[in-house]
């Protein structure tokens, strides 16, 4: 869409400030802000030094000649250097004392529990490796894994990357029609899947859905399929293999292959609120360093952590932070197959005390859906392990940091909201736990090695406070290569809108210490008589009302002031709306950010319509505020009976 020219206004004024504990810092990498200053002013200063210098601390079989060959947009990092990221992530632990470390917790929803050693973890992916090459499967080739959260989708990753294939992993919650297109795209050969997985207590089948898909897609040749849930399937023969079956036959032998640093390791597409998927394509050497790093410092890891990031292996954080990071570094890791309220509420609280988790990161929908569903579920277990919390996916509303920072924290654990996307491929915008204090509802600074700026239309840093759009100006390791078969849409998406940066499609302002307040896709700015404003920042003073746990606003037209703003309001669990809740909630933010923000419309509703990976679709709200029908594309939608309530309530 073409940018404004006008500035964002920014009405969000959150003052609360929270320094590193003491004692967090004393132990933590980067110990004072000070420190933090000084190596990202040299890391931006001379970024190939600095990468290549942390680059040295994992193996290569051949060192690169150059840390980056830049020209714009497309950037070559460690070229001519050949590694393996699955060698970095299992044979390097498996010859040093971590040998017989735990890598991976995993529990089932049944409650099922598997506890991974390296050397364990790194037989089997040799293995599943060997079951590949078996099939034919070649350094290249393209391989969609669709299965449920169990530990083979994690074999299958790594024993891809060990053998130099591209892996795509499709959530498993994605209908046929998205395994269909994305085989197309991607033009796999080979599908690694399961009879199913366990959501809500119910079995959920995924074969079906692949068979249905491969109606149309003569170029797979291959399915292999892991046992889960043991319901019945239909095994199509020639094509279908039992992953038990092939493995029996396959040695625990398997030599990572040495691959140039640019070789694709993966696609990943953007389940995004609007038009086609892109296929986001990663490559191996510039990722692998900075899901290393990254992972170190913003969650300040050690030796003895146990660390759960609670994304699926379907979206780039599990990818990033689940599986690539942890073990890059040697982590354990813990992986949950399941829904956050099955059996009760307080699964993830209860998976936290039972296995010691001590660092625990995930998204803004679910923190307000705890909040929803009310704290006496945290209040239940000590969560005493914990030492960092982390969040990413959304801006995060204020009041909900504040109750995740209180409830889950005990005001003991520094939170680290993250800001980075599918396309940035690992952290860019973070807290440094120990050495950057934070304020609710901000990412704070940027990484090492990272030059972000919020720049108006014409590329020029806006004053502090003023809103804009926020754009990288340097390449870094971890950047998408590009969109997979389509190199002038990589180049019109990030590289035409702002001169010179990459553009990141979200908006922001920087405060006075140059922290970064993220204020949510551009997209999603309206315009209110003359003031163009993130609804994020309505949506946060709604969510500091006592009452409400979660909110969305968008923008309908308005004769007279353009854009009159409508939101939708999810209240707390036990809370009705009686008739005077509307107007006291539109005084609120009168109050909170200023009259010129008070919602015209107030409409309550159970849930909102979310797409797969909890992002709020204001696409569709915004066509039932204006009165529209839904249209376009919805498959991406977790829960199509929400529309249907929405429609009704505004009937
Ligand atoms: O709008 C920003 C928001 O999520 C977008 C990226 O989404 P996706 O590619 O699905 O990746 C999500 C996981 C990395 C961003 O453009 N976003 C992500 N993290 C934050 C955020 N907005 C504000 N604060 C965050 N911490």
């Amino acid at each position: 869409m073409p940018l404004s020219q006008s500035d964002i206004t920014s009405v969000l004024h959150e003052t609360r400030k929270f320094p590193p504990p003491a004692e967090f810092s004393k132990r933590a990498h980067v110990k004072s802000l000070a420190e933090y200053k000084k190596i990202h002013r040299e890391s931006v200063r001379n970024p190939q030094k600095f990468w290549g210098k942390i680059a040295k601390e994992l193996h290569w079989f051949k060192q690169w000649k150059k840390v980056l060959e830049w020209k714009e947009p497309f950037a070559k990092w460690f070229a001519g250097g050949k590694t393996n990221l699955c060698f970095n992530c299992l044979d390097r632990h498996v010859n040093s004392w971590r040998r017989n470390k735990v890598a991976i917790i995993w529990e089932g929803e049944p409650g099922d529990v598997r506890n991974i050693p390296y050397a364990s973890l790194h037989r089997q992916v040799c293995q599943f490796a060997n079951v590949l090459k078996s099939l034919g499967v070649k350094k290249g080739d393209r391989i969609i894994i669709y299965m449920p959260l169990i530990p083979e989708a994690v074999f299958a990753m790594l024993a891809c990357t060990r053998i130099g294939a591209v892996h795509s992993v499709i959530f498993g919650g994605f209908s046929s029609e998205a395994v269909k297109d994305r085989i197309h795209d991607s033009g796999a050969t080979t599908v690694i899947t399961a009879d199913g997985g366990f959501r809500r207590g119910q079995a959920v089948g995924l074969k079906a859905n692949v068979d249905k898909a491969l109606r149309d897609c003569p170029g797979v040749k291959h399915v292999i399929v892991a046992q889960r849930t043991k319901e019945p399937i239909h095994m199509e023969p020639g094509r279908d293999h039992w992953w038990h079956e092939l493995a029996e036959n396959a040695g625990y032998e398997c030599p990572a292959e040495p691959l140039d640093s640019e070789h694709p390791l993966f696609i990943l597409y953007t389940s995004g609120s609007t038009g086609k998927p892109k296929g986001i394509l990663h490559t191996t050497g510039g990722y692998m360093v900075s899901a290393y790093l990254t992972t170190k410092y913003v969650f300040d890891l050690r030796e003895e952590d146990t660390y759960w990031c609670t994304a699926d292996i379907g979206w780039v954080t599990g990818h990033t932070y689940s599986v690539y990071g942890a073990l890059l570094n040697g982590a354990t890791t813990v992986l949950y197959e399941g829904a956050p309220n099955h059996p009760a509420p307080d699964r993830f609280w209860q998976i936290i005390d039972k296995f010691g988790v001590t660092i625990f990161y995930t998204a803004p929908t679910a923190i307000r859906a705890f909040i929803k569903w009310g704290e006496q579920h945290v209040l239940k277990h000590s969560l005493k392990t914990l030492r960092l919390l982390g969040t990413v996916g959304e801006p995060i509303n204020p009041e909900a940091w504040m109750w995740y920072y209180n409830v889950v924290g005990k005001k003991r654990c520094p939170i680290v909201d993250t800001w980075w996307q599918t396309e940035t491929g690992t952290i860019m915008i973070t807290p440094l736990p120990g050495a950057i204090p934070t304020k609710p509802g901000t990412a704070t600074l940027p990484f090492f090695g990272i030059d972000p700026a919020v720049v108006n239309k014409e590329g020029r840093e806006v004053p502090p406070n003023t809103g804009g759009y926020l754009v990288i100006r340097k390449p870094w390791p971890a950047m998408l290569r590009g969109l997979y078969g389509d190199p002038e849409r990589y180049k019109k998406t990030y590289w035409s809108e702002i001169k010179g940066c990459y553009f990141t499609g979200d908006g922001a302002r920087r405060d006075k210490d140059g922290y970064f307040w993220i204020m949510g896709r551009i997209d999603d700015v309206v315009n209110v008589s003359g003031h163009r404003i993130g609804t994020m920042e309505v949506e946060s003073a709604l969510v500091s009302h006592k009452d409400v746990a979660e909110a969305a606003v968008v923008a309908r037209p308005d004769d007279l002031k353009g854009q009159a703003l409508v939101a939708f309001v999810t209240l707390k669990g036990g809370i009705t709306a009686d008739g005077s809740l509307q107007e006291e909630l539109r005084q609120h933010v009168a109050q909170e950010i200023g009259s010129l923000a008070k919602p015209d419309d107030i409409r309550f509703t159970d849930t909102l319509p979310k797409t797969r990976s909890g992002k709020i679709m204001r696409r569709l709200l915004r066509e039932i505020a204006s009165g529209q029908e839904v249209k376009g594309d919805t498959t991406t939608l977790e829960d199509f009976g929400v529309l249907a309530k929405l429609r009704e309530e505004d009937e």
